[in-house]
Formats: C-alpha cells, structure tokens, sequence
C-alpha cells in the first residue's frame, strides 16, 4: 500500500494535452492553432536575433558568475521592466513610489501579487476579499488566486458572444455592484483568450467607475508589444490608470515579447503612493519570495535588462517585437479575406478586429471537434485559435476546414 494511494488523478493542462495529443496525429496536414507560444512562417519557435547577440555578450562577459541574486531579482532589470510598462517619462518612477520584483514568469508575478494581497490587503489575511476575473479569461487566473488562498473568485462580464466584442455595459455593472476593495484582474492588452481590448474611452470609464467604488487593480500584462507591434500602444491602459493616481500592480511577463518562454522572466510593478508605501510593501515581498523560490534565476532577467538597458538593443528588440507582431496581423488578414472568399456564412470582421496572437473564433465545440477529429486542425474547445499556428503554406487548408465546419455542423 503506497503512501500515496489516496491521490487522486487531476485532469491534465487542457492546452499541453492539446499539444500532445498534436504531436501523436500523424496526419500530414495537421496544424496546432493550439500552442501559446510565437510560430514563424515555417512553423517553427523563434529565438529573437536580439536574444541570441545578448546571450553571446553574457557568455563572453567573465565578470558575470552564477552567484545568488538578491531576493528581489536583479535591481537593473527590475527597474528598467518598471519602465517598460510605465513609459520613460513616468512621474510615478520620478516620485519614486514604483518598485519591482523579478518573478518566476508572468505567472510568478501573479502568484507573488496574489499572495501579497491576500496577506496584507484589506484587512490582514482577508481571505474573502472578492477576486474578479474576466468571463471568460485565461484558465490560470482562478487557480492562481485560489491556490493563494482567496475563497471568492467570481467572473465580471466582458465577452458578448452574441456581438463577438466587449460586454461594456455588463463590465460596468459589475463594477458598479462588486464590493469596495474587490480586485479586478485586468488584461493590460491583447486579452486571451479573446482578442478584444476595451478602447481608450472605454477604458477611461471603466478607470472611472474603479476609482469611485475603490476598486483594486491588478494588470496582468503578458502581451506587451503584440497586440499593435508597439510597446508604448501597448501600454496606454496601464500608463492612464497610474496618472489617474491608482494604486496598482502589474504583472510583467517577458515570455511572449522576448520569446523566453522557458527562461522564466516575469517582474511583479507595484505603484504605491509614496515611497514610504513603497519601501513597507517590498519588504513584505522580500518575505513571500524568501519562502517561494527563495531567489530568482538570473539569466533570463540579464538578458532582458542587458537589451532594455542599452538605447541600441532596446531598439533592435523593438523591432524584433515588430516583426512578430506584423506577421500575427497578416494571417489575420488573410484569414479574414479566405473566409470571404469562401462565402463561409458569418461574419468574420472580428478576426481582423481582434488583437494579440489569439483569435476568438466563434467557433462552438462541436465545430471544434470537427476540426480536431476530421481536418486535424487543433484549437482550443473555447474556439480560440493562435494565429501564428497559421502560415503563408498551412492558411488555405485552414481556412477550407472552417468553412467545412461551419457548413457541416450547426
Ligand atoms: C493572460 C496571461 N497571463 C499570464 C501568462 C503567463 O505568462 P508566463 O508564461 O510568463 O508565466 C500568460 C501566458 O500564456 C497569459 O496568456
């Protein structure tokens, strides 16, 4: 009798299992619209040119050694993430009253964030401050939170399935209705799984409302530099919501614009009102990453400090960023146009109005299935599709097999 006998089986990560059950088809025409990660034309990952040129500079640098980083991260690439997300003119940096943690990812970021908040915000392990996450999000946001210890995680509003667009009015409500104190997670751009970002006008009333009614936010921003190509479009929510006087966090994750996926580089931005706030809530966080990951790796974090430190690869990544960017917006383009060609019935505008490296397709399950089981195109069950699964040679097809799903089943 083992020990562990009790354990019972979970249920496995939705998109690896995806991935893997890709991986077994051995179908010639098989595409993984699946995979959270970036695809060249070839289908193929792609190490950034900036990466590989800083990854020699660091091999070749001999005052560089492996010893511990400080428990927050690396100082230079902390504050220059901060600055990234702030913008180089930043009054809240000026005023002193922004610092940062490196974190394990995006993800680590929140977690860290989550973690601080249950801790200290609201009253002192208060548990049951309502955390609310977009409906629908990405599937990491609830077990986050909860594996953070919050009891209270609800949905607001923000996916009309039936405009194929933002839920503004059911977004405002919730805010109007949710508690004072309540934490919002806000997708800073590019929302996955929807594609869909508020505009300017519309996050201003969103900022609004969340002001009024003392509403926490906390950005995740996983997507900076994909959704338009550049960094400070971007930014725009972040950079409005913190001259607005919020206090916030923003979860940073490098994975997706530098391609450092399995580097783990992520970098929790917290602006306080002073830095008095400041300097108190970083040694609390000194704290959860001493018992956490106890210190970060470092070489994901120089690589990204080395490029954003130096004016001439921090250009050269920006262009890097770029080129990613323009290839997501012309499959998006082109499936739009094949899609029309095709006559396949719907309206397919949202595809090219949608930003980001993800689709909402529209899609229902059971066209999902279709396509998984007969065209042996792989997405998601919700219908969101990674438009760099899609390539100059592979769009055609694609697009044929929508058409067949959308004409096949109802
Ligand atoms: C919305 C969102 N937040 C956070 C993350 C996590 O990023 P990371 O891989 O850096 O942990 C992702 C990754 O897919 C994401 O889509």
């Amino acid at each position: 009798m083992s020990v562990f006998s009790d354990v019972p089986q979970a249920p496995p990560v939705a998109v690896f299992k995806l991935t893997a059950d890709f991986k077994e088809d051995n179908h010639p025409n098989k595409v993984n619209l699946g995979v959270g990660a970036y695809r060249t034309d070839d289908c193929q990952p792609w190490v950034l040119p900036v990466v590989k040129k800083v990854e020699r500079l660091i091999v070749e640098d001999d005052s560089l050694n492996h010893e511990y980083l400080p428990i927050l991260g690396l100082p230079e690439f902390r504050s220059a993430s901060s600055k990234v997300a702030l913008g180089d003119d930043s009054l809240a940096i000026k005023e002193k009253r922004v610092g940062g943690v490196q974190a394990l990812g995006g993800t680590g970021a929140l977690r860290i964030g989550a973690e601080f908040l249950r801790r200290w915000y609201n009253g002192t392990n208060n548990k049951a401050t309502p955390v609310y996450v977009s409906a629908p999000t990405w599937e990491n946001h609830n077990g986050v939170f909860t594996d953070a210890g919050f009891t209270d995680i609800r949905p607001y509003h923000y996916w009309d399935a039936a405009k194929r667009g933002l839920d503004l009015t059911g977004l405002l409500d919730d805010l109007e209705k949710a508690p004072e104190h309540s934490i919002f997670v806000l997708h800073a751009c590019a929302h996955n799984p929807t594609g869909t970002d508020p505009t300017q006008e519309e996050w201003k009333k969103i900022a609004e409302v969340m002001k009024r009614r003392k509403l926490f936010v906390f950005f995740d921003s996983a997507y900076q530099g994909f959704a338009s190509g550049s960094l400070d479009k971007d930014a725009w929510a972040i950079r409005f919501f913190v001259s607005e006087g919020f206090e916030l966090f923003i979860a940073q994750s490098f994975s997706k614009n530098f391609g450092l996926y399995n580097e783990r580089v992520g970098n929790l931005t917290i602006v306080a009102k002073d830095s008095e706030n400041l300097s108190r809530t970083l040694s609390q966080m000194e704290k959860i990453v001493r018992t956490t990951w106890s210190n970060p790796p470092s070489q994901g974090a120089r690589i990204v400090s080395k490029t954003l430190n130096s004016p001439e690869l921090f250009a050269e990544w920006k262009g890097n960023v770029k080129t990613m960017a323009d290839r997501v917006l012309l499959m998006r383009d082109e499936l739009k146009t094949k899609l029309q060609a095709l006559g396949t019935p719907g309206t397919w505008d949202h595809i090219t109005q949608q930003i980001g490296m993800f689709s909402f397709t529209g899609l229902n399950p059971k066209q999902v299935e279709y396509l998984i089981k007969e065209k042996h195109v792989y997405l998601m069950a919700s219908g969101r599709i990674n438009m760099c699964g899609l390539t100059t040679k592979n769009i055609d097809y694609v697009a044929q097999s929508i058409h067949d799903a959308v004409t096949t089943v109802q």
